[in-house]
Order: C-alpha cells, then structure tokens, then sequence
C-alpha cells in the first residue's frame, strides 16, 4: 500500500463532513472542512473508539460523537485537558482533477524512500 491512492473528488465530501475508506490499517476517515481543507485520521477515536467520521467538523479539528474529545485533524492530537492522539494519514488533492490521493505510508518508510 505505499504511494498515493485516489479515493474520490473533494466534492464527493459535504463541507464540514466526512466519508470512509476501507484500508489495512482499519477504516479511514476523510474530512472535508468548511474551507475545503482535506484530512484523513484513523476513524476511530483513541478514548474509546468512537466513529471520528461521525464527529464534528469545526475549522480544523472533529469532536468526537461520543464524549467531545477534540482532536486537531493537522496533527491528531487532542485539544485541551484530554490527552490522546489520533493516527493521521497524509492527503493530498490532485488540482486538474479535484481528485483526492490518500497515503498510507508509515512515516518511516517514506523517509526510507527519498
Ligand atoms: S470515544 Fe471518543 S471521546 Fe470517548
């Protein structure tokens, strides 16, 4: 699974939304958010594995569905008091196609790779 994977057109996602990817590392959340920025985390909260997809999209985080941990979608880390990351996944948008590509290399082996 390295490289980059196309997984849909940004407009596949409602603004402040978010849809899934099946991949191996578990279900991946995709969001889109009001100004159109596109990141991916795990969907599956590290408190105690609510459906991030599910979540509240506000500028650049999602509260979780089910007990309001925030987490920054830029870094996966919690906001506030909490404690607790989320795994994120690099994404970017393919501009002639509005394309989404999603990568699932682990940080390591992308640094192995340049
Ligand atoms: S499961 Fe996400 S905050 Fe509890």
């Amino acid at each position: 699974m390295t490289g980059w994977h196309r997984i849909g057109a940004v407009t596949d996602i409602p603004r402040r939304g978010a849809r899934c990817v099946l991949t191996p590392f578990g279900r991946v959340a995709v969001f889109r958010t009001a100004n159109d920025g596109i990141f991916a985390t795990e969907d599956r909260c590290p408190h105690k594995g609510g459906p991030l997809s599910q979540g509240i999209v506000h500028d650049a985080s999602v509260t979780c569905p089910l007990h309001n941990m925030v987490f920054s979608l830029e870094s996966g880390i919690a906001a506030g008091p909490d404690e607790g990351r989320v795994r994120v996944f690099a994404v970017r948008v393919d501009p002639p196609t509005g394309d989404i590509e999603l990568s699932l290399d682990e940080p390591a082996l992308v640094l192995a790779a340049e």
